[in-house]
């Protein structure tokens, strides 16, 4: 490309042919205003309002949707210009209704900031008013379409960047204005309730709305979406001490960009929520008491020390969370294994698989994950396999949809026909389960082709010869009959990811299935097969659901590992924390979530410490669960909100939440990302690592309790992945550091070897049970929905979380639209109206999580997600009744 040379307000500027004139002049610091433009769109040229003068010809020009020219002399700020400038904001005024004076966006209106800065008053020109109906049927958005100029950012905020296509113009001229499909409300269209378009509005026609009447935010304070392990970047309109409205970040090079998901946008709610704990408390005579804060540890230390002393370290377990930051799970583990002696530390994650992603990990370690999102939307193929992101992390969703818009091929693997779906180049619907023979017959299909890497092969991985044979072996016939899947679409799968290097997107559908491990033995070798390990565009991205799933566990907060992964059984690994830690740590691998509960339940384990979870409503069976909890002497809950747990807790811990506390998260991505408080936590709660720090002391170790910022550099000092995690420049990404990982080109790291092929049984229908449940999830909430459901704005959209049914199904039972049934599995059983969906095959239905305290969870067994024989936690058998 050629370098231009042009002069702006007398500067000489020299840069890349194509670029538009507002980008240089921006990059110079020349401010031009503007109203229909955003870095992250298509220039636009609607408003004109970015008028440039060019001196020599007297030209004016929309800056923004005008290149750059050889020898350009451009004025911003002549008065010729000053003069259409105003002209054109006075029009947009006298377009303007009167509510202006009272509109919600306030000093933050762009259309005012600019009439302001131009010395437009009250508008001299006739008004034009151009009324529109005030719509305000949805919890989340007010639409007041009288106010809008037409700037377009709406429209292409949802085609460009989240690609949903709720809205586009309607009419044309002086009547023209964003529509949904026939004029619908919003809650009738196909929106999300993302907010990208409220907060790229420059005026009040689009508005977050709050049921309540809260005020406009004073200040601002930046932080890190609290919900999914994406890690949005946030800003938080902050009035008083409560986050009143929140908006994407305007920080560079965040994972979001300007988009955020209808949870980040619109749930943080929960925040202010009545539920809030405010205060220890302490249980007396059956009855939980407020206590003071040295009353309470005093307590919880002196039961801990007293039962450890009793019955031994291994009686006491500490379950600690993935939503809490890494340098509080740093503690939390050091806690257990230093103080207590144990290594019954697990947190949340395992929920979402994570002990899967531990022995994965191990065979190529790390070298499968942490990538960046934006690669995605330059990878030669995508395959996602069970996962619904357009659900469960919307910010992967928008990068998947503009990848396939671009024309990445995507191939879509989910029994039921997701909204990703709809974007794929071809959707596959196996039976559930059976996502290990897909993959296998797929790798089969890629051999018979000679469509792997063998140059990849050679220099990296042992055992192909074998895999090979395994894989020719195969009953392809067989898989397209268990995977229901035809033999035409697997050998069209097979052509279109022919010599292609793969980004797998896996979720919880694998994670959590029943053939769990070995479908991701399966994946792994599939990605070895077509060389898709080691490349920047390529490999398997893990969904995780929460948001520091990944920090807890490289923070070692999980009872086969220490920080940094290190896992628990290498003595080299032990020793080197004994040192760093000056203690000893004890050897043997601790209990999971799931060996807590069944120690519990035996009575083996006496005091359970929990950070940050709700197990009685996030666990499958929850009766046992509280049964098993029931019979420890001691149950400790630090979390912020008033849960289930909360309820059987002999003492009750207040924490703050991820925006009233200092720290940090790493995401899926593996990126660090730190954060300062906005808000302080309401009444006497306290930041989770203050607690702990406080606790520690009690427990007679006084040197933990200093501040996050001393926590801090302990994990860079001992755990080098973590080294760049600095406080101070906000994100950092995680080093990986092993040979399997960096696949030097020279092939001298570790060999990873391909792992056996193996197929799932053959099973004879369940006649007791003959539909299959699928747990999925809805993009309201988060998990088992403890802190979306208290939300104002999600509990006024008033969800009901209805189950799905496949239309012939409910043909053959007489069920309509709305009915009400009952599910029964051989576990428990729930009550919820159904909806007819014609997006699933007969015998399926599909339960979405979180609603009702999360019943979902009463239909599936308790074991260990990693177990061979486990069935899994995303599917089981049911029976339906007519209510
Ligand atoms: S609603 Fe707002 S963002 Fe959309 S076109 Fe109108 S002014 Fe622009
Ligand atoms: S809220 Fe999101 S999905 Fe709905 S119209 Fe706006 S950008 Fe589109
Ligand atoms: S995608 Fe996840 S991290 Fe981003 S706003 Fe939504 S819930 Fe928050
Ligand atoms: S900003 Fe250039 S035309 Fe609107």
């Amino acid at each position: 490309m050629e370098d231009i040379t042009l002069t702006i307000n007398g500067k000489k500027i020299t840069c890349q042919e194509g670029t538009s004139i507002l980008n240089v002049a921006e990059e110079y610091g020349i401010k031009i205003p503007t109203l229909c433009h955003h870095h992250d769109l298509e220039p636009f040229g609607a408003c004109r309002l970015c008028l440039v003068e060019e001196e020599k010809t007297g030209r004016l020009m929309a800056s923004c949707v005008a290149p750059v020219a050889q020898d350009m002399t451009i004025l911003t700020d002549s008065p010729r210009i000053t003069k259409h400038r105003r002209n054109i904001v006075r029009l947009m005024m006298a377009e303007h209704p009167e509510s202006c004076l009272v509109c919600s966006k306030g000093n933050r209106c762009q259309l005012r900031q600019i009439a302001a800065q131009l010395g437009v008053g009250e508008t001299d020109l006739y008004p034009m008013s151009n009324y529109k109906r005030l719509e305000q049927t949805n919890p989340f958005i007010i639409r007041d379409l009288s106010k809008c100029i037409l700037c377009g950012k709406c429209i292409r905020a949802d085609h460009e960047l989240v690609v949903v296509g709720a809205i586009d113009y309607n009419l044309r001229g002086f009547r023209s204005r964003p529509a949904t499909v026939h004029d619908l409300p919003l809650k009738d269209s196909s929106c999300t309730f993302c907010g990208t378009c409220v907060s790229m509005c420059p005026t009040g026609a689009l508005a977050s709305k709050n049921t309540q009447y809260v005020g406009t935010p004073e200040r601002e304070g930046l932080s890190i979406c609290g919900f999914c392990g994406v890690g949005c970047s946030l800003a938080m309109g902050v009035a008083g001490e409560q986050v009143i409205e929140v908006n994407p970040s305007h920080r560079q090079d965040t994972v979001n960009g300007a988009t955020l998901c209808v949870r980040g946008h619109f749930a943080h709610d929960f925040l202010n929520a009545g539920e809030r704990l405010i205060r220890p408390m302490i249980r007396k005579d059956g009855d939980l008491i407020s206590a003071s804060w040295d009353e309470a540890l005093e307590v919880v230390a002196g039961r801990f020390l007293d039962i450890k002393r009793m019955s031994g370290p291994q009686s006491l377990a500490l379950l600690g969370s993935s939503k809490c930051t890494n340098e509080e799970n740093y503690l939390f583990q050091k806690i257990a294994r230093v103080l207590l002696g144990t290594n019954n530390v697990d947190n949340g994650g395992y929920i979402s698989g994570q002990s899967l992603l531990t022995r994965i990990d191990e065979r190529t370690d790390g070298g499968c994950r942490v990538h960046p999102f934006d690669k995605l939307e330059k990878a030669e193929a995508i395959f996602l396999i069970g996962a619904e992101p357009s659900q469960s992390a919307p910010v992967v969703s928008y990068y998947l949809k503009r990848a396939a818009k671009k024309g990445v091929p995507l191939i879509v693997s989910d029994p039921r026909q997701t909204e990703m779906a709809r974007f794929a180049s071809i959707w596959l619907s196996p039976v559930p389960q059976t996502d290990l023979e897909l993959i296998n017959g797929l790798a089969a299909l890629l051999c018979v082709k000679k469509a792997y890497d063998p140059s990849f092969i050679d220099r990296f991985t042992e055992g192909f010869g074998l895999y090979r044979d395994s894989l020719s072996s195969l009953d392809l016939e067989r898989t397209s009959r268990v995977t229901g899947i035809e033999m035409g679409m697997l050998e069209e799968v097979a052509e279109l990811l022919k010599g292609k290097k793969i980004a797998f997107v896996v979720g919880h559908g694998i994670l959590q299935q029943r053939y769990a491990l070995q479908s991701m033995e399966a994946l792994l070798n599939f990605s070895l097969l077509t060389g898709s390990l080691g490349s920047e565009e390529a490999g398997i991205y893990f969904l995780a659901r929460e948001n520091n799933q990944m920090g807890a566990w490289y923070m070692g907060a999980v009872p086969d590992a220490l920080p940094g992964r290190q896992p628990l059984h290498s003595d080299t690994a032990r020793k080197d924390w004994a040192q760093a830690w000056q203690a000893k740590i004890p050897p043997g691998q601790g209990l999971n979530i799931v060996g807590m509960i069944e120690e519990a339940y035996k009575g083996n384990l006496k005091a359970l410490y929990i950070m940050g979870e709700n197990p009685l409503r996030s666990f499958p069976q929850p009766e046992l669960v509280h049964k098993a909890m029931k019979r420890l002497d001691f149950v400790v809950v630090q979390d912020i909100f008033s849960t289930e747990t909360v309820e059987i807790a002999d003492v009750v811990l207040p924490g703050a939440a991820f925006c009233e506390k200092i720290g940090s998260f790493t995401n899926m991505e593996g990126r660090i990302q730190s954060f300062a408080p906005v808000v302080s936590p309401p009444g006497d709660a306290k930041p989770d690592w203050e607690i702990l720090g406080l606790l520690a002391a009690k427990m007679g170790d006084p040197r933990y309790y200093e501040s996050p910022e001393r926590v801090r550099r302990e994990i860079c000092e001992f755990v080098p992945i973590y080294g760049d995690m600095d406080g101070g420049k906000g994100v950092a990404w995680i080093k990986e550091m092993s040979q399997k990982t960096l696949f030097h080109a020279d092939g001298r790291g570790d060999l990873i070897s391909f792992s056996p092929v193996v197929s799932t049984k053959d099973e004879a229908p369940d006649d007791a049970f003959p539909f299959t449940a699928i747990i999925g999830s809805v993009r309201y909430h988060l998990g088992s929905g403890t802190r979306t459901s208290a939300s104002h704005h999600i509990q006024d959209f008033g969800l009901k979380g209805e189950i799905e049914i496949s239309p012939d199904d409910g043909a053959n039972l007489d069920l309509h639209d709305g009915d009400t049934v009952r599910v029964v599995s051989r576990h428990g059983s729930l009550v919820r109206e159904i909806r007819l969906e014609s997006g699933l095959r007969a015998g399926l239905i599909w339960l979405p999580a979180a609603f009702n305290n999360n019943d979902t969870r009463n239909l599936i067994e308790l074991t260990e997600l990693c177990k061979a024989d486990s069935p899994g936690w995303k599917t089981c058998q049911v029976k339906l009744e007519k209510f």
